[in-house]
Order: structure tokens, then sequence, then C-alpha cells
């Protein structure tokens, strides 16, 4: 094969890491069709907070470049591609972003040339989506004249100990020796080492019940809290318990948001559901899972009314509204259920999270997100996300009397800060 060149396709919180972790060995043209984000990446501004300012001035002194014009990527022998992949409001797969990046790719591909997906798909979609759009639009044949691989993405946002070149990364190809080549291009960034899979279909497959078995395991949890409520019992105290058996997994019970565990089940469903299976253990996974945040305000007023009545002056802080911790992303957070639970009962609260970007959430869900705490006291306190800074809060300062609530959802807080927790 010639030279090297690598053009990545959607720079958000896996492209950008994969194109800088890339330019440690090879040129790489970085596209992404917002003009905003190239503009501050030019600038050495991650808004996603995965890349510092320090490492992005090396990679692009050394040798990545950034566009928002996908005519700049012609010259490249490697795509791949790192779009977004999300659900509609039916919960069904939203490939609009896929198949605008295979147009793309497809009408500057050349001969030989590969395209490798990293965005979350369902089994099969790869090659039945996309290369066909492939082919459309390079008027090429597809394993004769340029050829495709999959290697789902597995980095863990706001985790700065496990960044891609510390996770085992799976790869594939749609022939031996376009797997070959991919696996010999991964293996020289990636230090975990790769993992080959069988076929592109089995690497597809492979990321979405990674992500659907962890929901899975998190909605039984889930379920046992709602159970355990009823019994007067703390699900966190249990859980503490049954792990000190060798075999028992240890998860967490709290809201599910984001746009992986909440989201790639539904894409499993939907392929499963077209071949003729409905699912019924991923669904009801889902279905507690998303309901978790009606729960957690019901849970809540339960504590709170033990002592107190409600008046138009009860009010109630909540802390975090990102869909998981230390990270700004706040795409599908499950925390919004929460927002609409104490709208629907006419509640005050307010909202701080020192992670988010007000503006942007206040024009995506018209909700006003504080970064800093207000000097004020409250009746109620859920901690809703497990960000550290809320670990090293004076709760006491917060509160407006002895029956405040401290209602920690991710059990981050020690004995006897919180009051009660699911
Ligand atoms: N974020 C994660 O933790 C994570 C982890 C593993 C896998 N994934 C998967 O990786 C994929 C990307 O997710 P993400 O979190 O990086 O998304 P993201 O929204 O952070 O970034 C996607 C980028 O793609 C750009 N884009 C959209 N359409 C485009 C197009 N047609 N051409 C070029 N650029 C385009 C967007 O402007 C954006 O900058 C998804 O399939 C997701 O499920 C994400």
């Amino acid at each position: 094969m010639k030279k090297i060149k690598i053009g990545v396709i959607g720079l958000g919180y896996v492209g950008l890491p994969v194109a800088v972790a890339f330019s440690k060995k090879y040129k790489v043209l970085g596209f992404d069709i917002n003009s905003k984000r190239i503009n501050e990446l030019n600038r050495s501004i991650d808004n996603t907070l995965e890349i510092s300012t320090e490492s992005l001035n090396i990679a692009k002194n050394r040798n990545f470049v950034l566009t928002d014009n996908i005519n700049d990527l012609k010259t490249c022998n490697i795509y791949i591609i790192t779009v977004p992949t999300p659900i509609n409001t039916d919960n069904l797969p939203d490939l609009t972003a896929l198949v605008l990046a295979s147009e793309s790719v497809g009408k500057i591909l050349s001969k030989n040339d590969i395209v490798i997906y990293e965005s979350t798909v369902y089994p099969g979609c790869t090659e039945e989506v996309c290369v066909p759009l492939l082919e459309k639009h390079s008027e090429m044949v597809y394993n004769q004249d340029f050829f495709c691989g999959y290697s789902p993405e597995r980095i863990n946002p706001g985790d700065k100990k496990r960044t891609i070149e510390k996770i085992v990364k799976v790869v594939s190809g749609s022939n031996k020796n376009t797997t070959k080549k991919i696996n010999r291009l991964y293996s020289s960034v990636i230090d975990a080492g790769t993992y080959v899979a069988n076929s592109i279909k089995v690497a597809e497959a492979a990321k979405v019940i990674e992500n659907a078995q962890r929901d899975i395991n998190i909605a039984f949890i889930n379920e046992l809290s709602k159970i355990f409520s009823k019994l007067n019992i703390d699900t966190n105290d249990v859980i503490d318990a049954a792990s000190t058996k060798w075999n028992f997994l240890d998860f967490r019970p709290g809201l599910v948001g984001g746009h992986c565990i909440g989201v790639d089940p539904y894409y499993l469903a939907y392929k499963a559901k077209i071949e003729g299976y409905k699912p019924e253990i991923i669904l009801a996974g889902r279905k507690v899972n998303n309901s978790m945040g009606k729960f957690v305000v019901s849970e809540l007023f339960k504590a709170y009314n033990f002592n107190n009545s409600l008046s138009d002056k009860t009010n109630v802080l909540i802390l975090g509204a990102t869909f998981k911790e230390n990270c700004p992303d706040y795409r599908n957070t499950r925390v919004l259920d929460i927002f609409n639970e104490l709208e629907d009962l006419k509640v005050q609260f307010d909202v701080v999270d020192p992670w988010i970007d007000s503006d942007s959430f206040f024009s995506d869900h018209n909700i006003q997100v504080m970064n800093e705490l207000p000097n004020k006291k409250y009746n109620m306190i859920i901690v809703a996300v497990a960000h550290d800074k809320f670990k090293t809060i004076d709760y006491e300062k917060l509160k407006i009397n002895d029956d405040t609530i401290v209602y920690d959802v991710k059990g981050i807080l020690e004995k006897p800060i919180y009051t009660s927790r699911l």
C-alpha cells in the first residue's frame, strides 16, 4: 500500500481522540460538517474536554490538519467514519449522519481505498446500508475496487485513565487482506492491542451487546431498588453485602442516559424485530431504566412528606444534569425526567452542574443550569450525577432546616450526609 493518509469523518467525542491517536504515526485529515467545531479545534479548544489544548497543539504541529471541506480529504487512502448514530423519538435508529457521511466519502473514494466505520450500529448495518452508498457514489465495486472495515469504539468520555490507546480495539475487515491491513494499522497506535473479529457483522454485534448487557444489568439492580424501597432496605447496602460473593456482579442503581447504553439496545432490538424476533429482556431493561427519573422523584417526596407538607415555597436543588459523571455531555440525560416530574408537580427547583455549558443546555432544553452553587437553602436536594465535585460540598449549608432531604441517586456520599438513596 502507498503511504498511509487517514481521513477521519466526524470529530466528536470519538473521532477527535481517534484522529489525534493516529496522528502520532500518520498524516491525518480531520473533517467535520460543523464549522464552529473546526474553528474551535483550529484554536486548540475541544469543548468535549477529551483532548487538552497542549495535545491538540502537538498533534497539529505534527500531522493533524482540520477542515470543514470534505474535498480536502480526497487524497486520503483510509477513511474512518465516527459520526453520531442516535435514535429518533420512536426509539428507532436514526442513520441520517451515517448515510450522509457514506455518501460524502463515496464521492471522494479512489481505487483500493479502505473505509472503516467506528460509529455504533446494528449487526449488518455497515454492509447493508453504508456499502451500497459507497458503491453508488464512487461508481466502484465493493471488495474489488474499495474495501471496508468496522472497529467499534470503546472510549469512556471523562475517563482520563482508560484512554483510547489503553483499550483493546476490536477490528474487522471485508476480506482477509483488508482485515490484515486494518489490524496492522490499529495495532500501530493502540498500546493495549487489537482483537480480530471474524467478520464486520461480528464486530458490529460485539459493540451493541457490550452496552445492551450493561443496560440489562443496571435494569435488574434498578428493579431491585423498587422492590427494596417497599421493604424499607437500602439497595446499596444489599449490594455491598452481596458483592462479597466471588461471582456477584457489582452494578449500582441509577439513571441510564447518554448515547450508548441508553441507545444501543434499541439498535439491536430494531434489527432483531426486522429479522422476526421480538426481544423481551432487552426492551424490558430499557423500560425499567427509563422509569427511574419518575421513581427517584416519588421516593424523594415519600421521604420528605414523612415530616412535611408541600407549600408553594418548597424548593428542590438538583445537583448534576449531564448523563454521566465528570464530563460535559448531556445527550439523552435522564435528569430531564426529574425536571419534568417536578414541573408537573409544580415544585420550584434549581439545577447546578459545574460541567455544563449553560447556554447550550438552555437552548436545547429551556432550563437554566447554574455552574456554581447559589447562596440559597433548600427543602430537598437530589444528587443526580456522581461528579467528584459533589462529594465535597458542605450539604449542611444548603439545608433549610433539619428536615431537608439529601437524596443520593448514585450512592456517592457517606453516611450521615445523605438522608436517602436508591
Ligand atoms: N461518545 C461515546 O462515549 C461513544 C463511545 C463509543 C462509541 N460511540 C459511538 O461513536 C459514534 C460517534 O459518537 P460521538 O459521541 O463521537 O458523537 P459526537 O456527536 O460527539 O460527534 C460526532 C461529530 O460528527 C459530526 N458529524 C455529524 N454528521 C456528520 C457528517 N455527515 N459528516 C461529518 N461530520 C459529521 C458532528 O458535527 C460531530 O462533531 C456514535 O455512533 C456513538 O454511538 C460513542
